[in-house]
């Protein structure tokens, strides 16, 4: 089996961002953290749409600010959020999204689609409700150093998963 990339560092394509967008259908500028951001893939379209971004990685990539270990406290878990918005590393996703549901009424997390399968998440799934799983029709290119073109083929399926804190109805599942 091949290694991981250390940190599990995988640039998601940025255009990933704009069918988020219009799921979430946001009426104003957000304050968002992105609490994992690599060299900024997702930061940047979300700049650029006019949203408040704090980009934090913990290691320093070259964007936004390194050395901040999500899953320790920091100083910004003081700060009010309206939405996490991330790529987590996929070993410590679920306590990503367990962590940004303490900090944000919203959060949205870029995962494999099997994330939905695992009978280890069954309790997180219970207690955590999904609000959306937006799942991308056509594969969405990664890359280990945002060459996406060295991609020609993308094995893996990803999607959306969007928790809205206080939801308790069944998923909706959209395709973006
Ligand atoms: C899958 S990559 C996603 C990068 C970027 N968000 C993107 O989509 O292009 C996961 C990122 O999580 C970072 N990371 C790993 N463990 C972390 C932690 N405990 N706290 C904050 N960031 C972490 C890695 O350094 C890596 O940049």
């Amino acid at each position: 089996m091949k290694e991981r990339e250390p940190n599990d560092f995988y640039a998601t394509h940025p255009s990933a961002i704009p069918p988020l967008l219009e799921v979430l259908d946001w009426r104003k500028p957000q304050k968002i953290w992105e609490n994992s951001c690599g060299t900024g893939c997702l930061s940047k379209p979300l700049i650029n749409a006019g949203h408040f971004v704090t980009s934090t990685d913990l290691i320093d990539r070259g964007f936004g600010t390194g050395g901040i270990d999500f899953l320790e406290p920091s100083w910004l878990d003081h700060e009010q959020w309206d939405a996490v918005i991330m790529n987590p590393p996929y070993k410590h996703a679920q306590e990503f999204v367990e962590k940004s549901l303490t900090l944000a009424p919203v959060v949205c997390a870029f995962l494999r689609l099997a994330f939905l399968e695992s009978s280890g998440r069954k309790v997180f799934f219970d207690t955590t409700p999904l609000e959306t799983v937006a799942v991308f029709r056509k594969r969405i290119p990664y890359s280990k150093e945002g060459k996406f073109d060295d991609f020609k083929s993308h094995p893996v399926a990803y999607a959306w998963f969007i928790w809205r804190r206080g939801c308790q109805s069944s998923p909706i599942i959209r395709w973006i």
